[in-house]
């Protein structure tokens, strides 16, 4: 079966991917200079991405995979059979073939990226895979609610949303919630969601995690500079700013910095922006949620905890709720 990407989808990646500039000029722009984490991830940037979900340091990867792999039959009895599995950005598919072989006969799987190539690339190979399931890309920003594919919202199918690798945590908390509320208006009432949540934990392992001894991180944190240099024509100098990582334990939060090594300016095309020396521009956050702290936000969207799982050394979690 051919695979084929929704084209109302098309349209507003293409629109996303227009404020690339717009984002950068209100972000180098604000008093505590940032950027938003999605551009990261162009083909460098997902390259390193897949490095770090390999570091022995970084824990969560491992981790959330060794969970499906021992709760997968238990996941699959309480999601069911036939469903509609709708998979919000798709990484190196490793956990959704765990999911999808561990699931009694799932029908239609939706991922949804914002990188066309890679979407299709990977929907393309699970479809080899997967003969009987019909896949149905969809290229969008998930960050905004997302309309399904004609084809997968006319079939009468229990709709379950799936979520690993505590991207979650890259919202901050309000738009945690309304992440939620979306998820759970597009499954609708009846469907399910499976999500991936990395908890709190001491300091120090969380560091090691955001700040690998290799700098696999660093790079892809700073690859972020060079996407300025390569798309905008920026000249900016990414061997000027280092890599930092902080844990911001009020907030429960991991923080990313690209902080400036020296006073400096850089431009981009009718654009400057300054650098103090020690001035940082925030590039990520990574929230951390206890177990009942995250069931008390799904819930405040919808989501009745069904089960969670945690791994023996409490450093990851699986919820799967339903929706009320
Ligand atoms: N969402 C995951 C996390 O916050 C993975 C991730 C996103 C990540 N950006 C990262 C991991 C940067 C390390 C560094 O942990």
């Amino acid at each position: 079966m051919d695979v084929h990407v929704s084209e109302a989808a098309v349209a507003i990646a293409e629109k996303d991917t227009g404020s690339f500039l717009d984002d950068v000029l209100r972000g180098l722009g604000a008093t505590q200079k940032h950027l938003p984490c999605k551009y990261f991830y162009d083909e460098t940037g997902s390259k390193l991405f897949e490095a770090i979900c390999g570091l022995d340091e970084y824990y969560a990867t491992r981790t959330e995979t060794a969970l499906i792999v021992e709760h997968g039959k238990e996941m699959a009895d309480l999601i069911g059979p036939g469903v509609s599995l709708i998979e919000y950005g798709c990484g190196s598919l490793v956990k959704t073939r765990l999911l999808l072989d561990a699931l009694d006969n799932p029908s239609v799987f939706v991922p949804i990226d914002i990188s066309e190539e890679h979407l299709m690339d990977a929907a393309e190979a699970l479809d080899r895979d997967y003969p009987d399931l019909e896949v149905l890309p969809v290229v969008a920003d998930f960050t905004q609610p997302v309309s399904l594919p004609e084809a997968a919202e006319n079939q009468d199918l229990k709709r379950v949303g799936f979520f690993p690798g505590s991207t979650i945590g890259n919202f901050n908390k309000e738009e945690a919630s309304e992440f939620l509320g979306a998820v759970a208006e597009t499954v609708g009432e009846g469907g399910g969601f499976l999500i991936g949540v990395d908890l709190k934990k001491d300091e120090k392992t969380l560091l090691r995690a955001y700040d690998d001894a290799e700098g696999v991180t660093a790079r892809f944190n700073l690859n972020v500079i060079e996407r300025i240099n390569r798309e905008l024509g920026g000249d900016f100098e990414a061997g000027a700013f280092r890599h930092e990582a902080r844990y911001d334990e009020q907030e429960g939060r991991i923080e990313m910095h690209l902080v400036s090594r020296c006073e400096q300016t850089a431009q981009i095309p009718g654009h400057s922006f300054r650098f103090r020396k020690g001035e940082s521009i925030h590039t990520e956050n990574s929230y951390k949620y206890g177990v009942e702290e995250f069931q008390a936000l799904a819930a405040g969207q919808g989501f009745s905890p069904v089960k969670t799982w945690v791994d023996d050394q409490g450093l990851f979690s699986i919820h799967y709720f339903s929706r009320h």
